[in-house]
């Protein structure tokens, strides 16, 4: 009796300490943004209520088709997938900051990145609910071949790069032609 007593206690202590606020800041497309958020709380939410991001999108909320994707220091994460808290300090980059991540410093006409016109062009998205997540991960795709010192990746990698993002319209013929019309 005791010792579930105890274990009810326990349990009363743990759900106090996940409800619990904890104020967090992050650096969102270049802006700084600060809340108290409990420690169940996820980065798709800070983004898209805290932050007022809309172009974080949220589709299978179980980091399986890669809409959510955004760059946490550098680095593609499914913001589905990863609490708010653990990107304390972050610098998160959303599809607001593509152009500084496809290293784009003077967008074409229309105010369009390289990535964006390119899909526009080869009909790469019908409802774009997955496209935000996708142009955020190929422009990390690319930037990372680029350092590497191989600005074309083969059809290979970028059907594999493709496995981690799910579009349920246009099909991923156009898709891999946009981003194909975009290599150097
Ligand atoms: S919504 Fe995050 S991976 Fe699908
Ligand atoms: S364009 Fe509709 S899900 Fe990809």
């Amino acid at each position: 009796m005791t010792d579930a007593l105890g274990m009810m206690a326990g349990l009363r202590v743990t759900d106090a300490l996940l409800d619990a606020p904890l104020d967090i800041s992050m650096t969102v497309d270049g802006a700084t943004v600060a809340a108290g958020v409990r420690p169940r709380y996820l980065l798709s939410d800070f983004l898209r209520e805290q932050a007022g991001v809309g172009g974080v999108h949220v589709a299978c909320g179980h980091g399986v088709c890669g809409a959510c994707t955004v760059a946490v220091d550098g680095t593609p994460v499914r913001a589905c997938l990863m609490l708010a808290v653990q990107a304390d300090g972050a610098v998160v980059q959303t599809v607001a900051s593509l152009s500084e991540l496809e290293g784009d410093t003077a967008p074409g006409k229309d105010g369009l990145t390289r990535l964006q016109a390119a899909f526009r062009q080869h009909h790469a998205l019908q409802c774009g609910y997955c496209t935000p997540g996708l142009l955020v991960s190929t422009a990390l795709f690319l930037s990372e071949h680029k350092a590497q010192g191989r600005p074309c990746p083969g059809r290979a990698e970028i059907l594999d790069h493709l496995n981690g993002h799910l579009c349920r319209c246009t099909g991923y013929a156009n898709i891999i032609a946009a981003i194909e019309s975009v290599l150097a």
